[in-house]
């Protein structure tokens, strides 16, 4: 997507350095931040430098790329080692995400038939070869589910979204957004509502942004007004992304998903998941066994912004002393569920 007149994705390679826009400082400012080593690429992910489903994993890829480039010298087995090491550090930087696990995997294996025959220069071609594929592939699902989630939108329109799963989170175009970008692009009178989805805030801070840089309508609104908003009428169907979805079509997402499902039920709103196939998990029967990533307690007791000079700060928001609890994501029961747009089309179960 455009940001100043220039195309960009939330990640990409250029030459050596890998290439992440900085979703912390978004929207307040546009920083890339680079990284040549699969620790620092690793630690962006922990850090949310990069986040989002698809973000996570094409992140994940070219982490696990550089780590081929990073072996130290010694022998195959101390290589393996080495590896099997980094695959694990960037496997624990975001348990949730199934795209992590899929991208790292992928690209590991295929570096490591490589290392194997042909030493770790061909290896890390190889592995870097399959990372942007992947992450190539997340721009082209990421548009087609675009292409058919606008098929369930109607004329006039007014959608509500939870967190950001725009084209920052799925390297380009989106999930949940991407078919709000079709609508839009087709001339489609349409309005977005967006959750704030605290504590960090990713809709009113990234999805607002995303938005406004495309000129689509949109209202961001407090995370406990999407009840009010439905009994009124005022809400036509809700679209969220999601970072993993169980066999049984349970679905993990950003925290206060689940409410919303909720709620869109009592008022008879169609409620849909966005999502590439590759966030299906097709090891994990159903929602009880994916794991929930807790995060840090700041979080939720402390906010970040700019002051009037544009530096940022952290400040408290909270009772001083008081603790805080924060998971990360809730799981929606698939009976909630109307619908998955993805790369193949809409499924249903
Ligand atoms: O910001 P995160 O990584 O903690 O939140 C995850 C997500 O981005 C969302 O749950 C999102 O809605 C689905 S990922 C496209």
């Amino acid at each position: 997507m455009k940001v100043n007149g220039l195309d960009y994705r939330a990640v990409w390679m250029e030459k050596e350095a890998l290439c992440m826009i900085d979703q912390r400082v978004l929207p307040f400012r546009f920083d890339i931040v680079t990284s040549y080593s699969c620790q620092v690429s690793s630690n962006a992910i922990r850090n949310m430098t990069v986040r989002g489903a698809g973000t996570i994993g094409a992140t994940a890829g070219y982490a696990m790329a550089q780590a081929f480039r990073d072996i130290p010298p010694g022998n195959m087995d101390q290589a393996l080692i080495f590896l099997e090491q980094a695959k694990k550090e960037i496997e624990n930087t975001r348990p949730t995400a199934r795209d992590l696990f899929f991208a790292t995997d992928k690209v590991y294996h295929a570096g490591i038939q490589a290392l194997v025959k042909s030493g770790p220069q061909i290896a890390y071609q190889l592995a870097l070869a399959e990372a942007s594929s992947i992450a190539d592939a997340y721009v082209f699902n990421s548009r087609m589910i675009g292409v058919y989630g606008n098929e369930m939108i109607p004329e006039n329109a007014r959608i509500l979204t939870h967190c950001n799963a725009g084209w920052l989170a799925l390297v380009d175009y989106g999930s949940a957004l991407s078919p709000v970008y079709v609508a839009f692009k087709q001339g489609k009178n349409i309005k977005v509502w967006v959750d704030e989805t605290r504590p960090r805030s990713q809709g009113a801070k990234l999805t607002a942004w995303e938005l406004s840089n495309q000129g689509i309508p949109h209202t961001i609104i407090p995370d406990n007004a999407a009840a009010y908003l439905m009994s009124k009428g005022l809400v036509d169907l809700v679209i969220t992304g999601a970072d993993r979805i169980a066999v049984n079509g349970d679905a993990a997402n950003k925290i206060g998903t689940l409410e919303k499902a909720i709620l869109a039920k009592e008022y008879g709103i169609p409620f849909y998941i966005a999502a590439p196939l590759s966030t299906f998990d097709p090891e994990c029967p159903d929602g009880d066994h994916i794991t929930i990533e807790e995060r840090d307690q700041a979080e939720v007791l402390f906010s970040m912004g700019p002051d009037k000079d544009g530096e940022m700060h952290e400040i408290l928001t909270c009772n001083p002393g008081s603790q805080a609890f924060n998971p990360a994501f809730d799981v929606t029961p698939a009976r909630l569920i109307k619908g998955y747009f993805t790369e193949q089309g809409i499924k249903t179960l």
